[in-house]
């Protein structure tokens, strides 16, 4: 699966996203070291803090599956209605990320068309995981 490919993954699954809330409609695909593709969508709910993430729902998605190794994760995210913009994950999905994966695992941000690479590393530093204890 090509970079691309894995952004449309998650466009597409942003179709999915319940946000009633919000209106903010996120979609993330995570792929398995294995070549196996997880998305989810961002569920919201009326107690607000009951919401779930894009990212979160795709990870725990994977996980609970057996998942544990991952090569590659992308996240597209936009108000509703609008042609999906730069959208970062949150500080509990990086938290929840780095739980699985290591600092140099790829995180593809935009759109199809336009899409920008970062590390897990660059965008939650000095991480907080096991090895801290
Ligand atoms: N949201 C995500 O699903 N992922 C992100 O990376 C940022 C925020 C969701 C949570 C909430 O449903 C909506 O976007 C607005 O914060």
């Amino acid at each position: 699966m090509t970079e691309r490919e894995l952004m449309q993954a998650a466009q597409d699954a942003r179709k999915n996203s319940y946000s009633p809330y919000s209106h903010f409609c996120v979609g993330a695909a995570l792929v398995t070291k294995s070549g196996k593709l997880y998305t989810g969508c961002n569920i919201e709910n009326a107690a607000y803090p009951a919401t779930v993430c894009a990212e979160r729902t795709a990870l725990f998605k994977a996980v609970s599956e057996g998942e544990r190794a991952f090569q590659m994760l992308a996240v597209v995210g936009g108000k509703e209605g609008e042609t999906a913009e730069f959208c970062s994950p949150c500080g509990v999905c990086r938290q929840a990320l780095a739980e699985f994966c290591p600092p140099d695992f790829p995180v593809l941000l935009g759109t199809p068309a336009h899409f920008e690479k970062y590390t897990l590393g660059e965008l939650l530093p000095h991480s907080f995981t096991s090895e801290n204890f």
